[in-house]
């Protein structure tokens, strides 16, 4: 098996039981049902320090990315370390405001940004709003103007970089969705005062997440950083960079990218160009945080295949089934069985309901619980009423404490 310790720094076994922290995860099923969420608050705050102090020389403002997951208590935590949020809608905006995040210390991302939600935004006074497009530009300034107020942007600028990462969700290829063509941007910005009631003075970029070897952010830098002078030799100054997300975490013994050298391009790249630098980090912060205790519905032998029919199913964790995503899965107790495969699967109607294929592991009987891990970023977040299932609880884990959230 695996070592644990490289999967997740607050699991370990302690004899044959399963801890998170200083909790043994017994404990948190004696009290309540499964499958159940767990977080440990200890690896986030501790993910989270790693995070800003390879970063802290730059005096960086480090905007949480709410969607990874939305569980309050997380990002209450986040804020007393002074994390800011980046949002994507005005459900995540109240959220990371009602979670005492300061307003200037928001920023809200996202391409379909509706009426509604922007007068929220402006209503709130937030740090900035990262626009996509020129027709989100001119909608943002009509609204402003109707509101008497004044708004920061940045444009969020798409390089045209591939991330390297599952095509679902890499975001900064010509062909995605999201941001404005790097070759527009120049002419976009000259306009700028074309813009009564914006404080058009930042550029944002997000190549994609689960992003895993540098030279994707390397290419995606150096192009911005070529784009910030061109626009200084045409007299206009940027004072903000937003620089987006997308650090990878280790689901499967992959490669993750070092903090350090992520820092040194940047500091490279930008530490003597006089600009506040945004991070907004959301799978590095929580996805190695989070676990799934789950219990065994039944052992079913196929025909050629034994199946572990669990409790938690693709709409709580839609992960493998989105993305083929790997999680590792291990025992909530270690006993000296014999080594068995499996497949393991929930009990949602859907063949796409797959946890994990050809997983071997000692010898598992129904009524038994098994762990899947990095399952903090995008998983609760993600899950749905599907089958009528209810949505399931979630913990955090406070070093030899826990409690519902
Ligand atoms: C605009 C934006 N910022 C930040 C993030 C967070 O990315 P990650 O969780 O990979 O750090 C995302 C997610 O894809 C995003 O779309």
């Amino acid at each position: 098996m695996v070592s644990i310790k490289k999967i997740s720094k607050s699991l370990k076994y302690v004899g044959k039981q399963l801890f998170i922290n200083n909790v043994d995860c017994e404990n948190i099923i004696k009290i309540h049902k499964t499958p159940i969420y767990c977080y440990s608050l200890t690896e986030i705050i501790g993910n989270y320090n790693n995070f800003y102090k390879s970063l802290e020389k730059l005096n960086p403002l480090i905007c949480y990315a709410v969607k990874a997951n939305f569980n309050k208590e997380i990002i209450k935590i986040l804020g007393k370390l002074g994390s800011g949020a980046d949002v994507v809608s005005k459900g995540e905006l109240k959220l990371a405001l009602d979670s005492g995040i300061s307003p200037n210390k928001i920023v809200f991302s996202g391409v379909g940004k509706t009426k509604e939600e922007i007068i929220y935004a402006l209503k709130k006074k937030i740090f900035q709003i990262n626009v996509e497009s020129e027709e989100e530009l001119e909608e943002i300034n009509n609204l402003a103007v109707n509101k008497k107020t004044l708004v920061n942007i940045s444009l969020r600028v798409n390089p045209d970089v591939d991330a390297n990462t599952h095509k679902k969700i890499t975001t900064g290829r010509s062909d995605d969705k999201f941001g404005i063509p790097i070759s527009k941007v120049v002419e976009i910005f000259k306009r700028k005062n074309d813009y009564s009631n914006l404080k058009i003075d930042g550029i944002a970029i997000h190549i994609g997440s689960q992003i895993t070897k540098i030279d994707p952010f390397k290419n995606a830098f150096e192009k911005i950083r070529k784009l910030i002078l061109r626009l200084e030799k045409n007299k206009i100054h940027i004072k903000n960079l937003d620089l987006g997300g997308g650090i990878g975490i280790n689901y499967f013994e992959n490669q993750v990218i070092s903090l350090k050298k992520y820092s040194s391009i940047i500091k490279k790249e930008f530490g003597r160009m006089n600009l506040k630098l945004i991070f907004e980090p959301g799978r590095s912060i929580v996805g190695s945080a989070g676990f799934i205790i789950s219990k065994v519905i039944r052992v079913k032998k196929g025909l050629g295949k034994n199946f572990l029919i669990l409790d938690v199913g693709m709409n709580d964790l839609m992960r493998p089934s989105l993305y083929e995503s790997y999680h590792h899965i291990i025992p909530m107790k270690k006993l000296n069985r014999k080594k068995r495969n499996y497949d393991i699967v929930g009990p949602v109607c859907e063949s796409s309901d797959i946890f994990g294929s050809n997983r071997d592991l000692n010898e598992v009987e129904s009524g038994d619980y098994l762990v899947l891990c990095s399952a903090g970023a995008y998983g609760s977040c993600m899950s749905s009423n599907y089958n009528c299932r209810p949505l399931i609880k979630e913990i955090v884990v406070n070093d030899s404490d826990f409690f519902k959230s």
